[in-house]
């Protein structure tokens, strides 16, 4: 019987080890996804806007190549909008269920091809053209 019971504190104390372990490991493992994910975001903000003036190229006919201009006589001014704010319309747009002043579609088709970081890059340089 106190064999048992013994073999049983034991086994216990090797299971509570393999635990600390795996838990251990796992900190780790996110740890390393903390840093990939700041490697990630790391792309200087120049590099960024570089890449957000790139895309704008196919934007400046209507919406002038400072974004100064209302597009089609439609649009809010949208040059030095805030990066968040552009980001959230040109997704609604693309997602179809933003339509603020009747041409919703229209802007659909000019952002369906753009990928999640275009989108960042092309609202990081609005907001950094001049009001
Ligand atoms: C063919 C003309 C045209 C092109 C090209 C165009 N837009 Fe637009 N844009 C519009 C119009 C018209 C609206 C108003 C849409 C609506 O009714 O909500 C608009 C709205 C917007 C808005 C929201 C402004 C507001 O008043 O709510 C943003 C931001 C925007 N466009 C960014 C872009 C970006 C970035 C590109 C390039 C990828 C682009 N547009 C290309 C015509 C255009």
């Amino acid at each position: 019987m106190k064999k048992i019971a013994l073999s049983l504190i034991l086994a216990t104390g090797v299971i509570f080890a393999a635990e600390a372990n795996a838990t251990k490991a796992e900190a780790n493992a996110t740890k390393a996804e903390t840093n990939a994910t700041a490697a990630k975001a790391a792309p200087a903000a120049g590099d960024l806007v570089a890449k957000g003036k790139a895309v704008f190229a196919k934007c400046q006919s209507c919406h002038g190549d400072k974004a100064q201009n209302k597009a089609l006589g439609k649009s809010e001014v949208i040059a030095g909008w805030d990066a968040a704010k552009t980001e959230e319309a040109l997704k609604g747009y693309k997602a179809g269920t933003r339509n603020k002043h009747g041409m919703g579609g229209l802007m659909k088709t000019q952002v369906s091809s753009l990928s999640d970081e275009d989108i960042k890059a092309v609202a990081a340089y609005i907001s950094s053209l001049k009001k």
